[in-house]
Formats: structure tokens, C-alpha cells, sequence
């Protein structure tokens, strides 16, 4: 568990001066999965594990980055910002930096020491909380502030413009505005959201395949790439459908037979995903329990088969948990292609569903997975 004192102590060896503190979360995705560049919907929740960043301003124009999980200490000169990724961990703060100087604001010198304990690469968005953490601790020194979904916006650029990687608004945008105890349902045309709360009786048991997953890789654009020419074959039929969010399964029956096979597995998958997404926060409002979990159960097979996005570990992860007491819902999480399933499942069993989880998945796999019992947490925020 991350304590900013313990990084405020490191900050303050290292540079000397006393640093301001700011934490942004991770997250997991309960539904709705490659819906967000669709603009379509999803169904996050912030979760208790951050990346901290503790800054304080410096008087010799540099910046400084110093990475506690990498023990690694960077450089760069205020004035000559790079303009491209150089493959390191801080391409992450220098794009948000790189972004937030295109929006004109000018960046001065300071020491930044960050630390994490969002898994990397499990789906989790440990890219998305750095961001968002540099965003909040940089626009403090600054003193250019921006709304909540304008600051997610400004970070998702920043992986777009600057890292490279093709990703929708989901993660930092749960990152900068979730809240505690709460999913939350965004449609991701407007940015208009709905929080539903999680009822304290229920765990997020989030089990790591130990699948290395990664949007940076070329399976996350591929699959997008695919369902955005099925979205264009529909518009040139009927006109009005600029993203899959405004197309039905009608439209697949009728069309269908014009798109790649793999084109139109895609669609149908997101179109359908859409549906599930808003149902499923219906479901968690009303206190439909079965419904939600059902739900999950569908998101995740329409994921693994006509997506294609799952792997065996996952597959196997989301099956186990079928039969252990306890489990509401479970399905892969995130990008996809290994990381995470999140399982809902009743808070007085979740420590048994989590020691047979582990027990039986390492038995079937021959991997030991970590799995961990998280709440939803807050949003991005700075501490003390
Ligand atoms: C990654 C991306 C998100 C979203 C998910 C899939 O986490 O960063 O924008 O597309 O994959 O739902």
C-alpha cells in the first residue's frame, strides 16, 4: 500500500527541499471494453493503488525526474522539452509536459520523484496514473488549472500526440474523476457521467493472469482498426454513424456480409457491448446483483471469442471463478491480450474466492497469479 510519507522522506533527501504530494489511481474496467473510442460507454472504478509524485520547484531550469520503482534518476533542460518518445518510463511525465506546453503554459524547472504500486502492464492503467499524477503535480507549480475532464483529456493526448499509443479516454479519465465506493458509467461522446455506488458488501477481487498486456503493441490497434472499418461500411449505407456508438445489431444483419469476417466479429462485439454496459449500471443501481453478473459473464465470452482479445490464462481465470462461493461477476479487464480479471464477489467470501482462485488457477496453469481484494477508490488528488 503506498504512503506519501515515505515519499515525501525520499523527495526531501534526494533534492532537499519539502515537495507537495499528489496521488493518482489506477483502475478497473467492470464493463465495457474497446467501447470508449467508439464513443461509446464504460464502467470504471478507481481503485486503491496510485502513483504518487511529490514535486517542488528548482531555480536552474531543469527537471529533474527521479523513478523510486525504476531507482532511476532523469534530466531534462525546461527549455528544450523533447518533442518524442525515447521507449523509457519517462516518456509518461514528458508527454503530459509536452502536451500541457502546446496548451501554452509555460513549464518550469523542478524535482519530481514518483513512485507506484499500480501493477505495469495488467491492464491496470499505470500509464494513465502517472499522467494524471504529473498533470496534477506540474499544474500546481503552474498554477494553470483544468476541469476534471478537460485534465483527462490533456492526458490521453499526451499518450496519443506523444507516446504513440492509440487509447481512448477510459483511464485517465476514471484516474482524475472517480470516486470512493463508486463505478462509474461514462459515455464517452460527451463526458457526461452517472457514479452508481458499489454496496459495501460486495469486493472487487482483481486476479493478475500474469499475461504481460500492453496497448502499445499492435493487437489494440489492429482490433480498432477493424471495428472502425466495419463503423464505415454502415455509414456509407445510411449515413449518421461516425462511430460504432451509433450503430445497431440491425445494421450488422444487414451489412455484414460486405465486411471482413474480422471486421464484422468486432462490431458486433462493441455494438453489443454498448448495451451490456448500460444494463449492467442499471443492474448495479438497482441492486441487481444476478443481472450484473450475468452481464460480465457475456461481456467477457463476446471479449475472448468475437473480439478476440482474451488468452487461455484469462479465459481459464474467468472460468474458475464460475465455481467458487461468493462470485457475482468475473471477466477480463482492460485492453486485453492478458492482465487482469475483475471479479465481483460478496465481500464475507472474498478471502476464501481469493485463496481457491490463486490455489486452483496456479494448479491448472502452473503460474502463480497475484490477486488482491481493492475498493474504488477517489480520484486524483494532492495529499496532506
Ligand atoms: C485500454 C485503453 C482504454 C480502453 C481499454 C479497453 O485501457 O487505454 O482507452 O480502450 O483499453 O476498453
Amino acid at each position: 500500500m503506498y504512503d506519501p510519507a515515505v515519499l515525501s522522506t525520499i523527495h526531501r533527501k534526494r533534492f532537499k527541499t519539502e515537495p507537495t504530494v499528489f496521488c493518482a489511481p489506477g483502475r478497473v474496467n467492470l464493463i465495457g471494453e474497446h467501447t470508449d473510442y467508439a464513443e461509446g460507454f464504460v464502467m470504471p472504478a478507481a481503485i486503491n493503488y496510485a502513483t504518487l509524485a511529490a514535486i517542488s520547484p528548482r531555480t536552474d531550469g531543469k527537471i529533474v525526474l527521479f523513478s523510486e520503482n525504476y531507482g532511476e534518476e532523469v534530466s531534462y533542460e525546461a527549455s528544450s522539452l523533447p518533442n518524442g518518445p525515447r521507449g523509457h518510463w519517462s516518456d509518461y511525465p514528458m508527454g503530459v509536459l509536452s502536451i500541457l506546453s502546446g496548451e501554452g503554459q509555460t513549464i518550469p524547472g523542478f524535482s519530481m520523484s514518483l513512485w507506484g504500486d499500480v501493477p505495469v502492464a495488467a491492464g491496470l492503467s499505470s500509464s494513465a496514473a502517472l499522467e494524471v499524477a504529473t498533470a496534477f503535480a506540474v499544474t500546481s507549480l503552474t498554477g494553470v488549472t483544468y476541469p476534471g475532464p478537460v485534465m483527462a483529456k490533456l492526458c490521453q493526448r499526451s499518450e496519443n500526440e506523444f507516446v504513440g499509443a492509440s487509447s481512448g479516454i477510459m483511464d485517465q479519465f476514471i484516474s482524475v474523476n472517480g470516486k470512493e465506493d463508486h463505478a462509474l458509467l461514462l459515455d464517452c461522446r460527451d463526458l457526461s457521467f452517472k457514479l452508481a455506488p458499489i454496496p459495501h458488501n460486495v469486493a472487487l477481487v482483481i486476479a493478475n493472469t500474469m499475461v504481460k498486456h500492453s496497448i502499445a503493441g499492435g493487437d489494440y490497434t489492429t482490433r480498432r482498426a477493424e471495428a472502425e472499418a466495419a463503423c464505415a461500411i454502415i455509414n456509407g449505407h445510411r449515413g449518421g454513424v461516425p462511430f460504432l456508438r451509433d450503430a445497431t445489431l440491425e445494421d450488422l444483419e444487414k451489412w455484414g456480409h460486405e465486411m471482413e469476417p474480422k471486421s464484422l466479429m468486432r462490431a458486433k462485439h462493441i455494438i453489443s457491448e454498448n448495451l451490456r454496459t448500460v444494463a449492467a449500471c442499471d443492474a448495479l443501481m438497482n441492486g441487481d446483483m444476478k443481472t450484473l453478473g450475468r452481464l460480465m459473464a457475456e461481456a467477457h465470452w463476446s471479449y475472448s471469442k468475437d473480439f478476440e482479445a482474451s488468452c487461455v490464462e484469462a479465459d481459464v481465470m474467468v472460468q474458475l471463478a464460475q465455481d467458487l462461493p461468493g462470485l457475482i461477476g468475473a471477466r477480463l479487464t482492460g485492453g486485453g491480450f492478458g492482465g487482469c480479471t475483475i471479479n465481483l464477489v460478496e465481500q464475507d467470501k472474498a478471502e476464501e474466492f481469493t485463496r481457491l482462485l490463486g490455489e486452483r488457477y496456479e494448479k491448472k496453469m502452473g503460474i502463480k497469479p497475484d490477486i488482491f481484494i481493492c475498493h474504488a477508490s477517489g480520484g486524483a488528488r494532492k495529499i496532506g
